[in-house]
Formats: C-alpha cells, structure tokens, sequence
C-alpha cells in the first residue's frame, strides 16, 4: 500500500485526501506533504524484517529529514538515529532519542561535539587516526568511557552516482583495514577511554543490489573475526544505510527492507552479533512530495518549459545529482490538451534549476498543483534560501485523514531578522 495514489478520475490523493483539497487550504506556495501512516508503515517494514535477531537497532539517518515532528514520531515508533553533527545530536537528544540507541558518524567531527556525544553515551564511529585522538580527549574531558565502533571502509562499488559512493577505497571516509591494526593498538592504549564495541561500514546511497550489502557483510564479519580473536569483546555490526528506493515509479521490483535484512541474516547470526543499520532514504523518501502549482507554460527553440513556484531552492536533487524524480499533475487535465515533452524549472536565476527534464505531460493551466515525487529524503534538508526562496511549510496527513502543519514555512521577516541589532 502506497500513500499517493491516482483515483480513476484524475485526481491525486494521500492516503484518502485529495492533495487538491490541502492546496485550497493551506498558504500558496510550495509545500512539502507527508503521509504520517507511510512513515509508521515503513518503519514498521524495517521491525518486521530484524526479528528474530536481537538487540538490533534502526538508526535513523537525520541528515535524510530532521523535521522535529517526524522525527519524534519515529522516536515513538522505535528508533535510534544517526547524527553526522553536533546540533543533529542536539535534535535527536530534543526529540526525546534513547542516546544508548544513537550513533554519532563523520569523518570531521569536532572536538566540542564529540565532548557532548561523550557526556550522552552516544555510539561514537571512528573514522580516522586524528578522530581517535579527538574522541580520547572528550573521553577524559567527560570523564566517561566512550563506546565506539570502528568504521572501516571496505571498497565495495555500490555502483551509484559518485556523489553518493562512499566505500570506496579513495573515499574520505573511514579507515582502510590496512591500517586496522594501528586502531586496535590505540583502542587497547586507551582503556579508560575507549571501548570497542564493534565495526561499521556505509557503502553509498540509493543501493539497488542487496548483493552488495552481502559482500561487504561478509568483509566486515571477518574483520570482526580479527579483531575478536585480539581480545576485545565486540558486539555490534553496522552495515549502515544506503537501500535504494524506486524514483523511477517503473514498477522494477527493487530489493526491500526484508530482502536487506535476509541477505545479512545468516552471518549476523553465525557470529552472534547485534545489527545495526542507518536506513535514511528507505525510511522517508516515499512519504512526500513537494507540491508546487504551475506559473505558465512557454517554449522556446525546441524546448517546451513548464513553469512552477517550486525550484532548486526547495528541491535540489535533480540539479545536484541529475536524479529523476517522478512528477505528475494533481488534478485532471481536459480530455483535449495536448502532451508534450516538457522541462519542469522554477523560477531560480539558473539554468541549473530544473525539477525534471523531458517529462511527457498533458499541457496544465495556470494554477494547476504538480507534485514532484519521494521528497521525503535529502529534500527539505537540502533546502536553500537562494533568490530568497525561504524555505517551504510542511504538512503531513494523520491517519483520521486531517491534515496538520508540521513546520512553519520561513518567510522574509526571519531572514531580515539575522540582521536584528547589527
Ligand atoms: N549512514 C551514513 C554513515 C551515511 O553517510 C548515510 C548517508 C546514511 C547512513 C543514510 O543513507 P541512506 O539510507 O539515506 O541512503 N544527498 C544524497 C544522499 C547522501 C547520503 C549521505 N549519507 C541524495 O540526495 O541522494
């Protein structure tokens, strides 16, 4: 069951509400929808597919969507979270996050944050030999013992864009397993501030062959091998994030939450292992998109534009990546309009700024909704004030069907007030 859906007479809909409907409501401009039961029911995927392996635990990658209300509801639902910065530990410390279920990742933390991951009781991953140091020092300065797994960096292609590889052996990422030694003499140097509690590795984004989490599955238990057979008591593997999702609405049956799960299962099991994973966009890309109206329709040369109010600004994926997201009108068109090939831009000053390219679409009317599919991840995080867009509302439909306000959308008064008093 999937939340936005086309009812035979033209009209799109979230769960059972029209998205027509929302857009006569709410404030005129762009604006992120969510479906609140797609969230729990892709959260609950992920909870199916771990049981019968315990202690596992489901970070949420934040990065993908730090709205607070969304990220509270997941918080409810179970989860742990994935923070890459101090004030992304911050929200999920807000949003009421079991620290003993937080993992704090990135290959630049800074001291001032990892003090406070210490002082929480975070997961900390160590990503590099400076990173060790840093962690040692918030250790002491916390006076507490930091729990830390080891990221390393297993060169396995995910076979993605290269903006979103990061497992492979020249990335910035994690450290290589020649060095593995060097990290568990250092870990054993340090007793009273660190203790290795296992081993992580994050392949990439928008996976689509589970046989890839497979083999790094298999590198990855065998350094644990490694290290176990040095003495340390370690626990937890994290296989990260990184399942793909289906941008393309093609029907392509890509590997699910279980398919994921099943794939590791047997050598999680054989090793007697917690699992932890970081899914971001699995969890929260198909739960929203970005509704935008058109402004007008115009060509020129060969291209045939349409115009909306949304842009790079709100949505930057497709000009960041060139990635597809699948767009459609919200409302019937007459049987008589004619289709055509169309660019989708904004109004950005750009020509970067595109939502999607050559997209077979029924001429709209001025005003018409167009929505713009799975914005749920790396969307509104990504979300710029270029041209003084101001950064668009959110709303999410609730599972009685009402539809409620989940962040307020910036406006030009917030931006004058950064300049309050200077
Ligand atoms: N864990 C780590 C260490 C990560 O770096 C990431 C994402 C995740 C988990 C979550 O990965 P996911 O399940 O969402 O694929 N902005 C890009 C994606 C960047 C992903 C960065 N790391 C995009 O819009 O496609």
């Amino acid at each position: 069951q999937h939340c936005f859906t086309k009812s035979p007479d033209g009209f799109l809909y979230c769960e059972d509400t029209k998205v027509q409907h929302i857009m006569e409501k709410v404030e005129k401009r762009p604006f992120y929808l969510y479906s609140k039961p797609q969230i729990t029911r892709n959260v609950e995927a992920y909870k199916e597919a771990l049981e019968g392996l315990k202690n596992s635990i489901i970070g949420y990658a934040i990065k993908a969507n730090n709205n607070l209300k969304i990220l509270q509801h997941l918080r409810k639902l179970g989860c742990g979270a994935v923070l890459v910065s101090g004030n992304e530990l911050k929200l999920a410390l807000h949003a009421g996050f079991d620290p003993t279920k937080c993992i704090f990742n990135g290959n630049g933390k800074i001291l001032e944050d990892l003090i406070l991951a210490a002082q929480e009781g975070v997961f900390v991953n160590v990503d590099s030999e400076f990173d060790l140091e840093n962690i040692v020092t918030a250790a002491k300065v916390a006076g507490r013992k930091v729990n830390v797994l080891l990221r390393i960096n297993p060169d396995v292609d995910p076979q993605v864009h290269p903006y979103v590889a990061t497992g492979n052996k020249n990335s910035k990422f994690g450290i290589r397993n020649e060095k593995l030694q060097w990290f568990l003499d250092a870990v054993k140097a340090h007793p009273n501030e660190l203790k290795l509690v296992g081993a992580h590795c994050h392949l990439g984004s928008t996976i689509t062959k589970v046989d890839i989490f497979r083999d790094a599955a298999v590198l990855m238990v065998n350094y644990i091998d490694e290290i176990r057979a040095q003495g340390f008591e370690v626990d937890y593997l994290n296989i990260g994030g990184g399942l793909g999702i289906d941008y393309y609405h093609s029907g392509a049956v890509l590997p699910t939450p279980r398919d994921l799960i099943d794939t590791v299962r047997e050598l999680v099991l054989s090793r007697n292992l917690n699992l932890v994973i970081e899914p971001g966009r699995s969890l929260i890309a198909n739960t929203c998109c970005l509704v935008n109206r058109v402004t007008g329709v115009k060509t020129n040369g060969t291209k045939n534009f349409i115009v909306i109010d949304g842009s790079m600004a709100e949505l930057i994926r497709p000009s960041l990546y060139d990635a597809y997201q699948h767009i459609e009108l919200v409302s019937p068109t007459p049987p008589d309009a004619e289709v055509s090939t169309f660019d989708v831009v904004g109004p950005v000053c750009e020509s970067a700024d595109f939502l999607g390219k050559e997209r077979e679409l029924p001429t709209p009317a001025k005003g018409t909704g167009l929505v713009v599919h799975d914005a749920g991840a790396y969307c509104m995080s990504m979300a710029s004030t270029y041209n003084l867009k101001m950064r668009p509302p959110e709303y999410w439909v609730e599972e009685d069907g009402s539809v409620t306000k989940i962040r307020h959308g910036e406006t030009f008064e917030d931006h004058i007030r950064f300049f309050e008093g200077l």
